[in-house]
């Protein structure tokens, strides 16, 4: 280890992306992503035995990637770490084996580590530490959480959830139903740029009264991706084309709308002054903005991470690992787990 900090490699295999990243400290040295995504767009979503199989292909080049672009050697390395879960239970485990090969062989220390907490840690890479405590709101593909984060080692505390589809899957499920290719959330974001955000009042699911008592923090964005579909629907019944843009925009802001609004809510409730978006939805241009908007006038520092260090990466697991190795967390053991259903408030795995 230098003064710098501890080098770490972080291994993710959870979804369809094989990433590794090498980081020192806070530094950002390596993020070699290898997507299976073309191979699953003619299913319009991510086929597990697919996506297995493409990490196990792509998993050592991008190893070797990696460390070329950092100008290491993987034995110089002070830990692995990988991404024990959540996430698909085959693609995890290919990341996982691999990732005790590399420490086992190495004879280095292994820290399996939770998806959602690494993508919250990877903002130090960009923005430095993190204040604690913070709130984070985590929208990606599998989850929608708004955490409180005493100390992203540890203390990771969840507010509310989505009570059904996760953000991404809204966008993508939606992108479907507009004909756009998946996976949908880019292609909205874009779309959205040419549309009117008021061309349809689209639902804001549990922000009523009642709701707003029972499910303060939650989300809800399936009533949203039906209200959309059967507007679709009614159009094409009646042999009108759709205005693509505009039901792209008035269903962004729908969600961007209920996403910011409860995040900043939670935040001015817990008295926290800062908040984090991470995950691939934290890449959309529209959140980026209205949370912009909404946390200035209320006062709170919004930290997100650069669009690519937004979904998933190697990068992120690599600086969750790092700071725990700075901060002596003990190591996980080499017979982890690659656990799908992995609990938030779990950040490292025994
Ligand atoms: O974090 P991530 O890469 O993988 C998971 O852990 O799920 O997130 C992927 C999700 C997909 O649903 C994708 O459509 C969405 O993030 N996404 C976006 C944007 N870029 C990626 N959603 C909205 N706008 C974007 N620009
Ligand atoms: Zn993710």
């Amino acid at each position: 280890m230098t003064g710098d900090g501890p080098l770490v490699l972080g291994i993710e295999t959870s979804c369809d992306e094989t990433g590794v990243g090498i980081v020192r400290g806070r530094t950002l040295l390596a993020d070699a992503v290898a997507s299976s995504v073309e191979e699953h767009a003619r299913f319009g979503g991510v086929v597990p035995e697919v996506a297995s199989r493409a990490h196990l292909e792509a998993m050592v080049p991008t190893i070797e990637r990696a460390c070329a672009d950092a100008q290491v050697r993987v034995d110089d390395v002070d830990a692995v770490a990988v991404t024990s879960g959540p996430g698909l239970a085959g693609a995890l485990l290919v990341g996982v084996a691999a990732a005790k090969a590399l420490a086992l062989a190495l004879g280095k220390p292994i820290y399996g580590v939770n998806h959602l907490a690494a993508h919250v840690a990877v903002d130090q890479l960009e923005h430095g530490p993190l204040p604690e405590p913070c709130l984070a709101l985590l929208v990606s593909g599998g989850h929608s959480s708004l955490l409180r984060v005493g100390d992203i080692t540890g203390d990771v505390v969840p507010l509310g959830a989505t009570i059904d589809d996760a953000a991404g899957e809204a966008f993508d499920k939606v992108a479907r139903v507009l004909g756009l290719p998946f996976p949908g959330g880019p292609h909205i974001d874009r779309a959205a740029r040419e549309g009117d955000t008021s061309y349809v009042d689209f639902p804001r699911g549990l922000t009523g009264a009642k709701d707003m008592r029972e499910h303060r923090y939650d989300f809800s964005f399936s009533g949203l991706k039906t209200a959309v579909a059967r507007w679709v629907e009614a159009r094409q019944r009646d042999g009108d084309t759709v205005p693509v843009a505009h039901v792209a925009a008035a269903f962004q802001e729908a969600v961007v709308d209920v996403l910011t609004r409860k995040a900043v809510l939670a935040c001015t409730e817990e008295g926290i002054a800062h908040l984090l978006i991470g995950g691939g939805v934290a890449a959309n241009t529209r959140l980026r903005a209205v949370a912009a908007q909404r946390c200035e006038a209320a006062g709170i520092e919004l930290r997100v991470p650069r669009p690519g260090l937004c979904t998933d990466n190697g990068a992120m697991v690599a600086a969750l690992g790092a700071e725990l190795v700075a901060r002596g967390a003990t190591a996980s053991s080499l017979d982890l787990p690659a656990d799908s259903s992995m609990p938030v408030t779990d950040v490292v795995a025994r």
